[in-house]
């Protein structure tokens, strides 16, 4: 692994140089200043001992958010104010003045590279100024506009600002799409859309025919289908000269995106970025998290004015962060002024997401707890202060075993950059780093690695073979996936059916590829109709897709929720618990607030159970029901997850086909009972690798659904006993 570190090094060695010759202004400043910054000395609970170890005198900086600079025209109306003052604000924006060369290179040129610093505009208003454009006006033929995002909420949140600044209805002309949700109509011409979701239109559309520029944004994030849509879509651009494509990227790697789509010019929109001082730790951090929470609050009581942002690896962290801050400031109580505690990840419900935009009240400070969302694809406007605990949660893939975890890892270099730029957008910031300085030097990496590289490819090798691409090992990738993951997704899509043994689609792939899922859950999916229990397996499906935020855990109800809990507990396993919760739930609030249930999660359930069920038509799947009765459902989970196979052994559970040691989650229903054998969702290493939502089958399932795949032998049960509990610890140390 080292080696190839290594090599990843000197490839990389020839953008280092190019950036130490430029550095950004916060790295020029972190060398110049490379100041200390304590944090364990101060203790939260009192504040009168807080001293301000930043040097300098605190500028007052003014952060008015131009929405609310029109009072002084009273004869317009409320609507009327806003819309004029939305206008000003796009016109202040720093791509603004560029609109008419950036639309002269767009129309000289097919493809183009647009590089600015995140907020600059690009994605809000690059396809507006298009839109608004006689000449793309003249061409009258109504063709779309699409505009890829790697995330989810930056798809909705960005569609909705636009929207809001073209005065139309969200979902009619300016609409998104994303996994589970369309919000566009007949009438949409600016679509904003998953980069996922557009790589599913290729499956109806090859051609792309409907749209007549396709804006990749975020290029530099290197999502598995932002790459695998530079292939695709390059692709394309050579039979469909019309269609205009733009590569829109944050100030990383445009170099390469040029290189890759044949030299394409790269259009630069200058920054207009405010110096950032950076403060590190003089010690590394034991506990990020209370570092987080000691370093807003001591931001809040000795700072001026203005808007922090804390960057965190997930979901649980957040909610952890922000009830500390929300707990801390309760008993501080009047002490302190109003700190405006907000969340924001992937899964957060659209309404609370849409919370952080809301201007701070005067007086008051924000405080937006984030993943890396925030780091690029979110553009928050009045942040300040940034908090790097240096750390986000990245997929990793083990392709000799076929495991794929959710590891925290420190960041890149790349990465802290831009969340200190963060800090810089509205005025001179500040950024504090959880880390030593020696740290962000020796022991980050320059870069991320693109997602491709460490991923399972099930998913994609399985629709680029829908869409006829079968030489996969030729395909124009930007940077190819190890040979031995893509020899792994082939093997897992033939041990699925997928696949035949000449690597061609099979009918029943042809079918899995169909469903916006993962090819086992598809193959959950389609077993289902040979178990009769789809209607089950549905809301299993649904229930799964909403990851974990299924049931609520406040810090200080932590024992009626688990009682809670426990009520829904079935036997089979945690699939058939999330079943009885699905049945069991009526419809209102009051019912889920009374179990302990998260509303929002249940109601997104239900919403993605709808659209399974609509595509069942498409697949040819009856809908038949079980009755609930578990054998039927948990082999057709099996027929879907026979990968996942773990069996109890010696010192704990192992999985069958590679021997990895796992552990059973403790919030699992199975946490105590200890099956022989057992099949899990997803593995998930936090102090170790843990199975996720696990279900108890019996091994002879294994031979029936996945006769190609095992062996009688391997299947064998040596062991007669069951084995002595080993798990309190883990409980443990999970807290
Ligand atoms: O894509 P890029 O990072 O270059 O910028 P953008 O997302 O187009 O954002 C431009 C400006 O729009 C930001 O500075 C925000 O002021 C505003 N914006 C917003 O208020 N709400 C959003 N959901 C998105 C953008
Ligand atoms: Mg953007």
């Amino acid at each position: 692994k080292k080696s190839k570190d290594r090599d990843k090094g000197k490839k990389r060695k020839h953008l280092r140089q190019k950036r130490d010759e430029s550095p950004s202004s916060s790295e020029e400043d972190s060398k110049k200043r490379s100041l200390c910054y304590s944090f364990n000395l101060l203790d939260a609970a009192d504040p009168q001992i807080w001293i301000s170890s930043c040097d300098g005198p605190p500028s007052n900086n003014n952060i008015v958010s131009s929405y609310f600079l029109q009072e002084s025209e009273p004869e317009l109306s409320q609507a009327e104010k806003q819309k004029q003052s939305l206008q000003e604000v796009r016109r202040s924006l720093p791509i603004f003045p560029y609109r008419q060369d950036l639309l002269a290179a767009i129309r000289d040129h097919q493809i183009l590279v647009i590089e600015g610093e995140t907020g600059s505009g690009k994605t809000t208003q690059i396809p507006q100024y298009l839109l608004e454009d006689v000449q793309y006006k003249l061409s009258g033929t109504r063709m779309k506009i699409g505009c890829t995002q790697p995330r989810r909420v930056a798809a909705m949140s960005v569609a909705a600002r636009v929207a809001q600044e073209m005065s139309v209805k969200l979902g009619n002309e300016v609409g998104y799409s994303i996994r589970f949700e369309d919000c566009t109509s007949e009438r949409t011409i600016l679509k904003y859309m998953t980069d996922g979701m557009l790589l599913r239109e290729f499956l109806t559309e090859p051609d792309l025919a409907s749209y007549s520029v396709i804006i990749i944004d975020e290029a530099h994030e290197r999502t598995l289908h932002t790459d695998i849509l530079f292939g695709l879509i390059k692709d394309i651009a050579r039979f469909r000269p019309d269609l205009k494509v733009l590569v829109a990227s944050a100030t990383l790697d445009t170099e390469r995106f040029s290189c890759f789509f044949d030299d394409a010019p790269v259009f630069r929109i200058p920054g207009r970025r405010f110096p950032v001082d950076i403060y590190y730790t003089k010690a590394p951090e034991a506990d990020y998290l209370e570092a987080c929470v000691v370093s807003v609050l001591q931001i809040h009581v000795t700072q001026p004015a203005g808007d922090v942002l804390v960057f965190l690896t997930g979901q649980e962290e957040i909610e952890a962060c922000c009830e500390l801050l929300q707990e801390r400031c309760r008993r501080l109580g009047s002490k302190i002024s109003e700190l405006i505690v907000l969340p924001i990840y992937a899964n957060l419900p659209s309404d609370m997401q849409a919370k952080i935009f809301n201007p701070t009240p005067p007086g008051a400070r924000k405080v937006v707890v984030a993943t890396n969302i925030a780091e690029t694809s979110l553009t928050i406007d009045g942040i300040i202060y940034v908090i790097d605990p240096g750390f986000c949660k990245q997929k990793s893939y083990n392709a000799r075993t076929g495991m794929e975890s959710l590891i925290v890892t420190p960041c890149s270099r790349a990465s802290a950059n831009q969340r200190a730029g963060r800090a810089g957008r509205v005025a001179a910031g500040k950024c504090f780093r959880l880390y030593t300085a020696w740290a962000f030097k020796h022991e980050m990496e320059e870069t991320s690695i693109p997602e491709i590289q460490r991923t399972n490819l099930g998913n994609v090798v399985l629709l680029l073979k829908s869409l006829g691409i079968n030489d996969l090992i030729h395909f124009d990738f930007m940077d190819p996936p190890p040979h031995e993951t893509l020899v792994l997704a082939l093997e897992q899509l033939y041990a699925l059916g997928a696949l035949n043994h000449l690597g061609e689609l099979t009918k029943l792939g042809r079918r899995m590829a169909e469903l916006p899922v993962d090819p086992m859950l598809s193959k959950m999916i389609l077993a289902s109709e040979h178990y009769k229990c789809s209607e089950e397996i549905l809301t299993v499906a649904a229930m799964l897709s909403v990851n974990n935020s299924i049931f609520y855990r406040p810090k200080d109800k932590v024992v009626h929720a688990d009682n809670a809990r426990m009520n829904f507990v079935v036997p089979g396993g945690d699939h058939i618990v999330l079943l009885n919760v699905y049945t069991q739930s009526g419809y209102s609030t009051q019912w889920c607030f009374e179990n302990f249930i998260q509303f929002r999660s249940m109601k997104r359930a239900r919403d993605v159970r709808d659209q399974l069920e609509g595509l069942m038509d498409r697949i040819e799947v009856e809908l038949s029901s079980c009755s609930g009765e578990s054998v039927p459902i948990r082999k057709a989970v099996t027929a879907g997850y026979f990968y996942h196979t773990a069996r109890l052994s010696k010192g704990g559970y192992k999985t069958v086909k590679h021997q990895q040691t796992v552990f059973v989650h403790p919030n699992s229903s199975l946490f105590e009972e200890q099956p022989r054998w057992m099949i899990y969702h997803e593995l998930v290493f936090t102090t170790k690798e843990f199975m996720r939502q696990v279900i108890e089958i019996e091994s002879g399932w294994l031979l029936e659904v996945a006769p190609h795949y095992y062996k009688n032998k391997e299947l064998e049960d040596s062991s007669s006993k069951k084995m002595p509990r080993k798990q309190g610890k883990a409980r443990e140390e999970l807290g």
